[in-house]
């Protein structure tokens, strides 16, 4: 009986945890985002995935990070270039650490996070916490600009502002970061900057740049 118990007790604790595990992926998830979308701001998907794989062997968790120095880190993305990224990570994951109230959920929590601004507290919070907010990268800019047919230059703050507004409105309820990524990788696969591979796009037929064989179709090559 003894046995038995222990054993019951094992199988109510594992039950038990089952409900702070899935917030443990989720948490797990959000640090492997925050590195990845980090990397991926100011360098190609490509060129980043050997440096993932090398940072997260080195460090698996926001906790192994956080023990991590500046040297260490600097080292590990040496190749990458604008360092500032890498001493972002490491300061944020020691901020995060010490709060001891876990990986931030919110924009407004993520954008205390020393490096995350809109884009990346957008991703994380899509992404990971299944909240419908939208994220606006130069792949969505152009995207949108030819799926409304808008000319003006993309790189005007204003302009930036529009695109904010609009994916606010596409944001998909139920899956609000699949939604977000599938954006992004139309953008970086098919709706490229130059010959944009119109026949394999599946929005092809809600496009406005394409029906109207319009400028926007090159906005981007016109605002270098
Ligand atoms: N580029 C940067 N982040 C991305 C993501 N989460 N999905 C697709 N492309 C991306």
């Amino acid at each position: 009986t003894a046995k038995r118990s222990r054993k019951k007790g094992a199988k109510l604790q594992s039950g038990s945890s089952c409900v702070s595990k899935s917030s443990e992926i989720e948490e797990q998830r959000a640090y492997e985002v925050w590195v990845s979308e980090m990397m991926l701001q100011q360098t190609r998907v490509a060129t980043v995935i050997e440096y993932y794989r090398r940072w997260m062997q080195r460090w698996p968790t926001l906790h192994h990070l956080a023990q991590a120095s500046l040297e260490e880190v600097n080292t590990v993305w040496a190749g990458l270039g604008y360092y500032r990224r890498a001493r972002f990570l490491l300061e944020g994951a020691k901020q995060i650490v010490q709060k001891g109230s876990g990986f931030p959920r919110s924009l407004k929590e993520l954008q205390k996070v020393p490096g995350i601004g809109e884009y990346t507290s957008g991703a994380i919070a899509s992404i990971c916490f299944q909240q419908p907010v939208p994220v606006v990268d130069g792949n969505v800019v152009r995207v949108m600009s030819r799926l409304r047919a808008i000319t003006e230059n993309p790189k005007l703050p204003s302009t930036v502002r529009v695109y904010w507004a609009l994916a606010e409105e596409l944001v998909d309820a139920k899956r609000p970061g699949d939604l977000n990524q599938s954006i992004m990788e139309l953008g970086a696969t098919v709706c490229k900057p130059t010959s944009p591979a119109c026949s394999s796009c599946p929005v092809s037929a809600h496009c406005k740049a394409l029906s109207l064989q319009s400028k926007a179709m090159k906005v981007v090559t016109d605002y270098p």
